[in-house]
């Protein structure tokens, strides 16, 4: 028999301990159990910061680290009883029990009388839980240049279940129809009761894939790059490289993992974009020797991933502002040896999944200073759609924020800067 609430602790002990994305995981549980886990791990991830203090508020001192994996089920527990449905004697039950069978007798004890006083005071927690923030202060940090209202906002969107959305080859409307999805100003659908993916209309016909809205924007913001040989540096799983294709662009795809790469051609061959170029090579070691010139560059670079906590929680607890820092030295030799392979008068595409400006607008400030022979070219609402919230600033980049398109229920953060080669 299963223990799915073993198996959401145990993940939830690897991810925050070992720094591992959920979706890595996904795989060590069963598919029966994979409902509830997901729901579970999601709902702790999204609410750790105040699961983590309502326990604390309860125990007289702190749980030793040797029984993590019980602080662990504790902390699942009380996120059940706060907001899941399940009937409070089966979670404090089957808690006690994993508790008692993993550590010692008196831990299970001491969970039993702490789940008994949540479920008493459940109301009361459940107000207190709203007032405190979900960012943890190492994620504030990399917050840095934002204001405290865009902080406030920032940390509301953490507790939302992102839609699902998708890109459409064509025919959009049609495709909106049959899923009752709604069109967002750039063409996006976004389904809000979505089924499975699999189970989602046409999927086995090719013609849309999953992305999120905002990172459907790089390419928007490309322009016209049909018959165009376009270089995509970092590009599995291929949600830019199938938008390049199915705007008629002559495309080579790289990515430092092969097996990602391979993921990608998986995505191009169920898309029919059959004709797209792969290699598995680092970007760095393909742009130091340029077999090619190409018209555009699309650099998605490789980054701390922070603007993709709605479908990512754990990054507010994994990610901290030295892996942005790291990151963006990375960036910055990418960028640098970028105009090896591109064409003067060519397009260069920087985007972005991070909210950390250091991986944004300062990476972009810090290399224009220093290579003139660039140019920023001011993306528009012609490229990426005309929305309520001001994605685009005062230099023609674009930064989008979680909270942006509200009544839609929000985007990932992305930063994306058009640059031509003018010398
Ligand atoms: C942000 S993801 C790219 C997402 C992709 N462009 C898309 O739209 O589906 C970054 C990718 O960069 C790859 N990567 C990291 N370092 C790299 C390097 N030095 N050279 C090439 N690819 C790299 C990673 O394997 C990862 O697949």
């Amino acid at each position: 028999m299963t223990n799915p609430r073993l198996s959401s602790a145990k993940i939830i002990q690897k991810i925050l301990e070992e720094k591992i994305f959920f979706g890595d995981l996904k795989q060590q549980i069963s598919e029966k159990d994979l409902p509830f886990c997901n729901m579970l791990i999601l709902t702790v991830l999204r609410r750790l910061t105040a699961l983590r203090q309502i326990l604390s508020g309860f125990l007289s001192k702190k749980i030793p680290n040797k029984h993590r994996l019980a602080e662990y089920l504790l902390i699942a527990a009380i996120a059940e009883i706060l907001y899941m449905q399940t009937a409070e004697y089966a979670v404090i039950n089957e808690t006690v029990k994993n508790i008692r069978n993993t550590n010692d007798k008196f831990l299970g004890g001491l969970a039993n009388a702490v789940l008994r006083k949540v479920c008493a005071q459940k109301n009361e927690l459940l107000q207190k839980a709203e007032k405190i923030s979900p960012l943890p202060d190492s994620f504030v940090e990399i917050l840095a240049g934002y204001d405290a209202a865009q902080i406030r906002q920032i940390g509301v969107s953490v507790i939302e279940q992102p839609p699902l959305d998708i890109t459409v080859k064509s025919n959009a409307a049609v495709l909106a129809q049959k899923t009752d999805a709604d069109i967002l100003p750039n063409g996006t659908l976004r389904l809000y009761n979505a089924p499975k993916v699999q189970q989602v209309p046409e999927y086995d016909d090719g013609v849309w894939w999953v992305q999120d809205v905002a990172a459907s924007l790089p390419v928007l913001a490309m322009g016209d790059v049909a018959g165009k040989k376009v270089l995509d540096l970092c590009a599995a799983p291929g949600g830019k490289t199938a938008q390049l294709c199915a705007k008629g662009a002559d495309v080579t795809a790289l990515d430092i993992s092969a097996q990602r790469l391979e993921t990608l051609r998986q995505n191009m061959h169920r898309l029919g974009f059959d004709k797209v170029k792969t290699q598995a090579i680092d970007a760095l070691e393909y742009l130091r020797s340029a077999p090619e010139q190409f018209d555009a560059v699309l650099l998605d670079a490789p980054c701390s991933a922070t603007g993709t906590f709605r479908r990512h929680p754990e990054v507010l607890h994994i990610k901290n502002i030295q892996d942005a820092v790291e990151q963006a030295m990375l960036q910055k030799e990418l960028l640098d040896a970028c105009e090896n392979a591109l064409k003067l008068g060519g397009i260069l595409l920087y985007s972005v999944c991070s909210v950390c400006q250091i991986e944004g607008e300062q990476q972009i400030a810090d290399f224009l200073r220093k290579h003139q022979n660039y140019k920023i070219v001011p993306i528009t609402a012609d490229d990426i759609g005309t929305w309520n919230d001001s994605l685009i600033s005062e230099n023609g980049t674009v930064r989008t924020l979680p909270y942006y398109a509200g009544a839609q229920k929000g985007m990932d953060s992305f930063f994306i800067c058009k640059m031509q080669r003018i010398i």
